[in-house]
Order: C-alpha cells, then structure tokens, then sequence
C-alpha cells in the first residue's frame, strides 16, 4: 500500500550525466530543495534516457548516477522525505512507455522541437569523432538516418516517468516545456479512451531570473562542453581558481579605472551568493576604488562559505552509501508504480 497525503505530488528528473555543476544547482537543484516542503517530491535518475546520447557506451552510467546523486544529496535533498531512484531500476516504466507510444502519432512526435536539437548535436557528435560511415558523403547522413526509435519516443518515455507516479507538477527548464505538453496530451488521450486515471500535469518553469542561467567563468552559459565550468564537488581550491580565471569588465584595465558592475560576470556572482555586500561592492567597483583581484578573492570566500555545508554533508554519502538511498528509494517507487499500473492494467482490460 502506498502512502497518500494532501501534498501535491512533484516529479522531477535528470539525465543522469554525473557530476553538476554550478549552474545545475542555480537552474534546477536548489529549487528542488525548496520545495521539498510544500510538495512530496519523487526524484527520478533517468539513466536510459542517457542512451539516446551514446546508446554504446554504457559503462559511466551508473558511475554518472552515483556522481550526480551524491551531488543532489550534498545539496540538501532529504531521502528519508523525497525518494530517489533510477528509472532502469523501475521497470513499469518500460511497460506504461510501450503503452502510451500507440497513443501519441509519428507526425507529432516529429514537431517536437527538442528533437531537432539533438539532431545537431549528433551531428556534431559523429563529425567530432570522425564515425560517420566513411563510405557515405556526410551530407547523406539524412536526419531519419541518425534518429532512432528512441530519439523519437523521448518524450514519451518522459510521460511514463512523470504520469506513473501521477505528477501533478513538473520543474523544468524552458526547453522541456514541450515533453510536458506532449505527457498531458498523452494523459488527455488515455483518460478519454479508458476513464480517468492520469492528472494533467503542469510544467513549473524554474523561475526565469536571471540566475536561473548562471553565467561560466567565461561569461557563457555554464556547460561542460565549454570547460567554464565550476562544480558543486570542487574543493575550496578548485572553486577560488575558477573565481579568480574569470573575466570581469574588459574596460577595466587597472586597479583605478572605473568599472562597470552591470556587465560583469563576478558581480552576477555577488549577487547570488554575497547579496548583502552589493551595495557596496557596486559603489566601489564604479568608483575604481575596488579593485577587481579584492573582488574576485572576496566573492570566492563568500560562495566558498555557501558551499561549505554541501561539502560537509557530502562527506556522509560515500558510492555505498548513495547506492542504499537509491536502493531504497527504488523500492518506495516501485510500490506507487505497480499500484498505477493495476490502475492502467483494468482500465486497459489487461487486468
Ligand atoms: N528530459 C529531461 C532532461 O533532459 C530529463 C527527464 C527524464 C525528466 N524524465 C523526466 C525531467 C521526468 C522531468 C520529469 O532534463
């Protein structure tokens, strides 16, 4: 028997990619702490998801997973509230996906706009590592050559995640905003075929401010492909050099020279983790009186001391120990699963 409450349910998920960065946390993780609360939050690993990205390597997707959990863990989510677990380990996923990919059509999942970009990325993906079939032109590779089923059906093995656990909210990025449409239409098409089984989720857009894209050391979107990246797991060292790396007002060349705090990305970062000191800072900086190496040292200390308690509960959750959360976690939503299934399974009259 599962447990019901009156919190309504979240869902949320991530490919399971490994270590995360700033920007996962300032764009995702630190919300989901938050609302840890208010909802009853189940988060999901989705680890074959992972395989529309390199369906042949499969051998860093559980290091990946341990990597990026710890990562969640150290953030502050509470295991004993929030369940987590891997998809793989779930495997009514794979039963609710089949069903529901007779519900959506080939043209709809086509309009997908997220697909498009995972068609340049493979591309880019095969030119850089030179595997595109020798014998054929590159510009022969058509887009339905490279897609695969699953490329296709990545949305709908969305849905299952999201409607098996009957998630009525969905924190996302912008760009899954389509992938929560395509899981409601689902919803919609299964209710009115075979009574009402799913609620309609909606997608709650992780709020658009402007730390939800926290700038890389670099001033460009924070990613690993960009190398700008500073992650939740560096240590205080690690962390003050990616501080120190980055590129502050260009036009400020010396020490006195005036600068320009609206365009500098140290000063984004003040205003994340040092809120209190921006005044100040701003007076100064504009003033030429702050130098920007003080700057620089100053904003390391101060997201060095917000990062401590992460790096000292970190220090709990070696591989054994997050391998027992999710262990556990597992077992807590597989119970929820088969119960929705039974649900399906009559409503189907595959009971
Ligand atoms: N597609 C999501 C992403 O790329 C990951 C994901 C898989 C997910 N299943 C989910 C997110 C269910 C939310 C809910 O980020």
């Amino acid at each position: 028997m599962t447990t019901t409450t009156n919190k309504k349910r979240i869902l949320s998920g991530m490919r399971a990619t490994g270590r995360l960065h700033l920007g996962n946390f300032v764009g995702a993780l630190e919300n989901w702490v938050k609302m840890q609360g208010e909802y009853e939050n189940y988060h999901l690993v989705a680890d074959w998801h992972v395989l529309t990205t390199d369906a042949e390597h499969t051998d860093q997707i559980l290091p990946n997973t341990i990597e990026m959990v710890r990562d969640w863990l150290s953030a502050g989510i509470d295991p004993n509230i929030s369940p987590m677990f891997r998809q793989s380990q779930v495997k009514e996923h794979a039963e609710l996906h089949l069903l529901f990919s007779m519900l959506v059509t080939q043209s709809r999942l086509e309009r997908n706009p997220t697909l498009k970009d995972q068609i340049r990325d493979l591309r880019d993906k095969l030119q850089a590592r030179d595997i595109a079939d020798k014998d054929r032109p590159d510009n022969e590779v058509t887009d339905s050559g490279l897609v695969t089923y699953g490329h296709l059906g990545y949305p709908v093995l969305q849905a299952a995640d999201i409607l098996l656990y009957k998630g009525n909210v969905v924190p996302v990025g912008e760009d899954q905003l389509p992938h929560v449409e395509i899981t409601r239409e689902i919803a919609r098409r299964f209710n009115r075929y075979y009574g009402e089984v799913f609620p309609e989720p909606t997608g709650y857009v992780l709020k658009e401010s402007k730390f939800s894209r926290l700038p890389g050391s670099d001033g460009k979107r924070m990613s690993k492909s960009l190398g700008n990246t500073i992650y939740l797991s560096d240590s205080e060292e690690e962390t003050g050099k990616g501080i120190m790396s980055m590129v502050t007002d260009v036009q400020k060349v010396r020490r006195n020279d005036p600068g320009r705090p609206e365009v500098c990305n140290v000063f984004t970062y003040h205003q994340k983790f040092n809120p209190d000191e921006i005044p100040q800072i701003e007076t100064d900086c504009k003033s030429g009186e702050l130098g920007c190496v003080a700057c620089k040292k100053n904003c390391a200390a101060k997201l060095n001391a917000y990062l401590a308690p992460m790096r000292e509960r970190r220090q709990q959750y070696d591989d054994n120990a997050v391998m027992d959360i999710l262990t556990a976690g597992e077992a807590k939503a597989r119970a929820v699963a088969q119960d929705t299934m039974i649900q399906v399974r009559d409503a189907m009259n595959f009971g």
